[in-house]
């Protein structure tokens, strides 16, 4: 029996692959031009990070990871997510020994067993940044506009921007009580999975997804009642930094995350046309979780986004762009003597920066001029026995069916002056 992939997992195929690049580099430009530079961690991490880092409670902990045992019989989990990773690096390169900020953004695969559904996946990529060493207001609306902006520049509508405060230990104490006693009469009617919430983190029943649980919990204690001084200071002045940037948001007191990281900001970005899996960002600030790791006390506040759920919303929109590559040229060869001169054309050409395609199965003139037609070549190179004794190439133009000889010497300034031409004609245009 063939072999397939596993579970969960997706090949990225070579056209699919143009349009991730290309979202890729937007991602790029935009952490360059609000200064976040990249960082790569492994994908293998240590088990106890993300229990420590992420929370024992935690489904992701809990039921998702992918973990093993190596053979030096050290426990090792494909990461889940990329947060705890770059607390990890941050603290083990006492990168807080540098001047903060540390704003740093990692592109790459995670993995979570989940159960497999259209945008939930085994193996999912995701553009994640942390802002670290910074307490600021505004590294939080920084972070979010530049969610909201990568969506507004690939073109994608309707984003909601949906925004809590989960407060710090402190507040959420007191919350906590009120909650548990506003939830422990109404036990029986819970969920298996939220009556284990209930008595191990209640706030993650107000999260439950059950319509029944949802019910319950209407009118429920909310977190943002509860919030000490200093978060209500600094969950209004993320807000007013929002309001300056024009980035609408909808308060959403349920909105509490499922990574127990979280402190004060919390924050996802849905979009529409996704189904049940329609939060293509999420993310917040997290000031305990260096210290949590074995670092020292640091503030940091960030974002991920899954890259499958947005390459899928935005083909949900027909938004995905029309990618135009750059010219091509088909070297066509015709006979043994004439492919192996070609190949060392072929290799000058392409060191000076050209694309160019050779046939590799010895087919007629007619495929290659076909296949030439196929990969929309600006120009076939043709070279048979003739042209190789006069040491000329047959350049022939796949828009007009013009053809020309060319000597070999004069090729490569001919075909810079050709694309230059190209070039002022479509900047004309
Ligand atoms: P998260 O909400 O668990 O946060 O994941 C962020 C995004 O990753 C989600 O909004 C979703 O788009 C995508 N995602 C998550 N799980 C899957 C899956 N199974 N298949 C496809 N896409 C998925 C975090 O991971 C935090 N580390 C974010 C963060 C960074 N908070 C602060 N800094």
């Amino acid at each position: 029996m063939a072999i397939k992939r596993p579970q969960g997992t997706q090949d990225i195929l070579p056209r699919q692959t143009a349009l991730w690049q290309y979202v890729e580099e937007k991602i790029r430009s935009l952490c360059r031009r609000c200064g976040y530079e990249e960082i790569r961690t492994p994908i293998l991490e240590a088990t106890e990070l993300f229990q420590r880092g992420v929370g024992m409670e935690t489904d992701i902990v809990n039921k998702e990871m992918f973990t093993f045992r190596d053979k030096g019989d050290r426990s090792l989990t494909l990461r889940p997510e990329g947060t705890a990773a770059v607390a990890r690096a941050y603290a083990e390169h006492k990168l807080y020994g540098q001047t903060p900020p540390w704003k740093l953004y990692y592109l790459g695969p995670m993995f979570r067993y989940e159960k497999p559904q259209a945008g939930r996946f085994h193996q999912f990529h995701q553009f994640g940044l942390e802002a670290l060493g910074t307490a600021d207001p505004l590294a939080d609306a920084e972070a979010i506009w530049l969610a909201w902006t990568l969506g507004a520049e690939l073109g994608l509508r309707g984003l909601a921007l949906q925004l809590n405060s989960v407060g710090c230990p402190l507040c959420r104490e007191k919350h906590r009580a009120a909650l548990t006693a506003f939830l422990a009469p109404q036990s029986a009617d819970l969920c298996p999975d939220c009556l284990v919430r209930l008595d191990r983190n209640p706030l993650r029943v107000l999260d439950c997804k059950n319509e029944n649980c949802r019910a319950r919990t209407a009118g429920a204690p909310a977190l943002p009642d509860y919030l000490c001084p200093e978060c209500r200071e600094h969950f209004a002045a993320v807000r007013s930094y929002l309001d300056e940037l024009r980035l609408p948001y909808q308060l959403n007191e349920r909105l509490v995350r499922g990574l127990d990281y979280y402190r004060k900001t919390a924050f996802e970005i849905l979009a529409p046309g996704l189904g049940a899996q329609n939060a293509i960002c999420g993310g917040g600030r997290y000031d305990g979780l260096v210290e949590e790791i074995g670092g020292p006390p640091t503030p940091g506040v960030g974002f991920a986004l899954g890259l499958e759920r947005l390459l899928g919303a935005l083909a949900e929109q027909n938004t995905t762009p029309s990618l135009t590559e750059p010219p091509c040229y088909v070297l066509a060869a015709l006979g043994p003597e004439a492919r192996r001169w070609s190949a060392g054309l072929a290799a000058e050409l392409r060191a000076a920066g050209f694309v160019v395609l050779m046939d590799l199965e010895g087919r007629s003139l007619k495929s290659q001029l076909k296949f030439a037609d196929r990969r929309r070549a600006a120009f076939t190179l043709i070279c048979g026995e003739d042209e190789l004794a006069r040491g000329n190439v047959l350049a022939r133009d796949m828009r007009t069916g013009e053809q020309r000889e060319i000597p070999r010497a004069d090729l490569l300034r001919e075909m810079e002056n050709s694309i230059s031409k190209e070039r002022r004609v479509k900047s004309k245009e």
